[in-house]
């Protein structure tokens, strides 16, 4: 429901919030009620403001570039993994929860450590360009088509917000998996043409007990994805190119 259907009452909304500080050895697990008059395009990135100014400045939550381009403001929002930069209260209830994103390890309240995460799986698939030769800066530019350039940039509009992450069970239970985040990386890679790895190079990282066989098509991280990357598709085409390298190499 938006603003105009729901008219111009203003509502009281009411948000529950998860409080932690895993650095104070006092500090219990528990959900705090604030209430706050709701704003006209009131996103919860201003809610989250105005309560920490009104009522706590000890809450912990992340924003920073308020445009769902830094990925730095992921949380559970009524139990969906979401971007708070992007979330606005009008399209809420007037009851909010607001829990941390799980798998990454907790900061404090809803501040979450996901670049740890994301620098594990950039390490573990070595998330650069692989060249045959020695980079020489003096050498002509060399051409990419239209299509290409398109595919790759389409991989490269990941924020790394790590909500996918949050919304898949394989990854709530086994934190090493790539997860659509990682497949969608390593997927970026693999059509560059300057990327020089083999076959039998993507299929040690990609086939293996943590990869991209491991999904079990629960498919929420394309439900939840803030950037709309079509990751069902990237799952599919890895799939697909895993198994035609390993029929491959059985011919051979
Ligand atoms: Fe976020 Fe989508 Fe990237 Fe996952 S794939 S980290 S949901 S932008
Ligand atoms: Fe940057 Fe939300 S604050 S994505």
């Amino acid at each position: 429901m938006n603003e105009q259907s729901r008219g111009s009452t203003p509502r009281t909304l009411t948000f529950e919030i998860f409080r932690f500080n895993p650095e104070d050895p006092e500090s219990k697990p528990h959900t705090q009620i604030f209430e706050l008059e709701e704003e006209p395009f009131m996103s919860l990135y201003i809610a989250l403001n105005r309560i920490r100014e009104q009522f706590d400045p000890s809450l912990q939550f992340d924003f920073t570039c308020r445009e769902s381009i830094c990925g730095a403001c992921g949380m559970i929002v009524n139990g969906r993994p979401a971007l708070g930069c992007k979330t606005l209260t009008n399209n809420l209830p007037e009851h909010i929860t607001l829990f941390p994103l799980p798998v990454f390890k907790l900061v404090g309240d809803l501040s979450v450590d996901t670049g740890t995460w994301f620098r594990q799986m950039v390490e573990r698939t070595e998330a650069w360009i692989h060249p045959d030769k020695d980079f020489d800066g003096n050498a002509t530019e060399e051409k990419m088509s239209d299509e290409l350039s398109q595919a790759i940039y389409e991989g490269d509009r990941c924020i790394e917000c790590g909500c996918c992450i949050a919304a898949c069970g394989v990854a709530n239970v086994d934190p090493e998996f790539l997860g659509a985040a990682g497949l969608n990386r390593v997927a970026r890679f693999i059509v560059d043409p300057r990327d020089k790895r083999t076959d039998s190079e993507w299929f040690e990282i990609v086939a293996g007990e943590q990869g991209v066989f491991a999904c079990f098509g629960m498919m929420a991280c394309e439900d939840i994805c803030p950037k709309d990357l079509p990751l069902l598709e990237v799952n599919a085409y890895l799939r697909r190119k895993m198994l035609a390298s390993r029929f491959a190499a059985s011919n051979s």
